[in-house]
C-alpha cells in the first residue's frame, strides 16, 4: 500500500496508517514544542507518550491549556464502545487521561456507548453489550482514576439525561454530513445514523449542568476524530464551547502492523487474559529478527518493523535511556528476539497480574463511580 492508502474511521482501521497525511486529511494540528513546554511547566514532567509523540495531535489543546492558566475549570471526556473484553490498546488513552486528571485536577466524564455496540455489531444482543460494558468498567477503575471526580456511565442507564443534548445535536445534522463524514449508504440502519449525537453529549454536558460554558477536553486515539469533527460543528449553534481532542497513535497488535484488535484475539493481549495465555502470544509475536540467531547476532535486527520493541515503546518501559538502549542492542545484535521476548513477557505477566487484583477491588467499589437515570 502507498503512504496514503489506508482507512481509518471510528469503525475500522486498515492498511499502515500514516499519521501525518492522516492528520492533513482529519485536519487536525501537531503536538508542536510549545504546547509540549507548556505541559511540562505546569505538570513537572510530560508523560512518555507525550515526549514519544504517541499522543501526537489535536484540535484546540492550546485552548485548554489557556484556560487552566487562568484558572479556570475544564472537564475531560472520555470513553469506550463495550464490544468484548478491554484489551492493551485501550488502557493507553485511559493511562493518559489519569495522568491529565491527577496533574490538572480535572473531572471526568467516561462514557460507555452500548448502545454503539448493539447497532453496530450484528452479533451483539443489548445484553452483550450491557455484559461486556460492566466488565469494561472494572478495567476503566483499575486504571485508577479519582472516585471523587469521575463519572462512568451507559448510555442506555443514563439515556433521560443524554437525550436532550442528543436531540439538540441531531437536529443540526444532516443526512448528507453523516453520509460524507462516516461513510454510511442506503442500507445503514437509522439507529447508526442517529448515534453520533449521543456520543456528542458528554462534550456539552458539564456546560449545561452549570449553566456556563465548561471547556471540554476529549483523549482518545485517532479513530474516533470524525465523531467529534461533527461535535464540533454543532457546538457554537448550541451555545456551548467546541471540545478540544488529543489523539493518540494505535497501539498495535503483535504483528506490528496492525492496530491492535479485539477482533484479532490471538495478537492482542486482553486485560482478561491469564498471564500465561499473554506469554503463549508474546512469543509467538512477529519481530523485526533475523532468521537465525548466528545471522541477528551478525547483522542486528530491526527494531522499527518489530511488535515487541513497540509494545516496549508505547507502553512497557517509561525511561526513555531504556528504550535507546534496547534499539540500539538490538540492531547491533547484542539482543536476540527470545530474550527480548522473554523479558517483554514477564513485564507484560507483571502488569496483568497488578491490573487483574485491582479489576477484582473494583468490584466493590462500582457504585461510587456509576451515575444512572
Ligand atoms: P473503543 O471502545 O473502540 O475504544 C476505546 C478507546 O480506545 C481507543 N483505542 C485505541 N487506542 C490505542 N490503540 C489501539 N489499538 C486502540 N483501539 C482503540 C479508542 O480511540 C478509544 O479512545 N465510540 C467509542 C466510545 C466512546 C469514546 C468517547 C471514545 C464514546 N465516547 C469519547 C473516546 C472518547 C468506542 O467505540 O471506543
Amino acid at each position: 500500500m502507498t503512504d496514503d492508502n489506508f482507512i481509518v474511521t471510528p469503525w475500522a482501521v486498515i492498511g499502515d496508517v500514516n499519521y501525518d497525511v492522516l492528520m492533513e486529511r482529519f485536519g487536525t494540528q501537531k503536538i508542536n514544542t510549545p504546547i509540549l513546554d507548556r505541559v511540562s511547566k505546569h505538570t513537572g514532567e510530560l508523560h512518555f507518550m507525550l515526549r514519544r509523540g504517541i499522543f501526537y495531535s489535536h484540535r484546540d489543546f492550546d485552548r485548554i491549556l489557556d484556560a487552566y492558566e487562568k484558572k479556570d475549570e475544564f472537564v475531560l471526556y472520555t470513553g469506550r464502545g463495550p464490544s468484548g473484553n478491554t484489551h492493551l490498546g485501550h488502557l493507553m488513552p485511559w493511562i493518559f487521561t489519569k495522568y491529565i486528571q491527577d496533574k490538572y485536577n480535572a473531572k471526568l466524564l467516561f462514557q460507555l456507548t452500548d448502545d454503539e455496540k448493539f447497532l453496530f455489531n450484528r452479533n451483539l444482543t443489548q445484553n452483550d453489550t450491557r455484559k461486556y460494558a460492566y466488565e469494561n468498567i472494572l478495567d476503566i477503575i483499575a486504571v485508577g482514576f479519582d472516585p471523587k471526580k469521575t463519572e462512568i456511565f451507559l448510555d442506555t442507564d443514563y439515556i433521560k439525561t443524554l437525550y436532550d443534548i442528543a436531540l439538540d445535536v441531531s437536529k443540526r445534522i444532516t443526512l448528507s454530513t453523516a453520509k460524507a463524514v462516516f461513510g454510511f449508504n442506503n442500507s445503514t440502519n437509522i439507529g447508526r445514523i442517529f448515534f453520533t449525537s449521543i456520543q456528542s453529549v458528554p462534550a456539552f454536558l458539564e456546560s449545561k449542568r452549570q449553566r456556563k460554558p465548561i471547556p471540554c477536553l476529549i483523549p482518545c486515539a485517532i479513530d474516533q476524530d470524525p465523531h467529534f469533527r461533527v461535535t464540533r460543528d454543532v457546538a457554537s449553534a448550541l451555545n456551548y464551547p467546541k471540545p478540544a481532542l488529543i489523539h493518540c497513535k494505535f497501539f498495535p497488535s503483535l504483528t506490528g502492523s496492525d492496530k491492535m484488535s479485539a477482533s484479532k484475539s490471538n495478537t492482542s493481549i486482553f486485560t482478561t487474559d491469564s498471564p500465561k495465555i499473554a506469554e503463549k502470544k508474546i512469543m509467538n509475536a512477529i519481530t523485526g529478527g533475523r532468521k537465525t540467531v548466528k545471522k541477528q547476532r551478525k547483522n542486528g535486527g530491526n527494531p522499527s518493523e518489530c511488535s515487541i520493541y513497540q509494545y516496549y515503546y508505547y507502553l512497557f518501559e517509561d525511561k526513555d535511556e531504556k528504550v535507546i538502549m534496547l534499539s540500539d542492542d538490538c540492531k547491533e545484535g547484542k539482543i536476540i528476539c527470545g530474550e527480548c521476548k522473554q523479558i517483554l513477557a514477564e513485564k507484560v505477566k507483571h502488569f496483568l497480574v497488578k491490573h487483574q487484583e485491582k479489576r477484582e477491588e473494583a468490584k466493590d467499589v462500582v457504585d461510587q463511580f456509576m451515575c444512572k437515570d
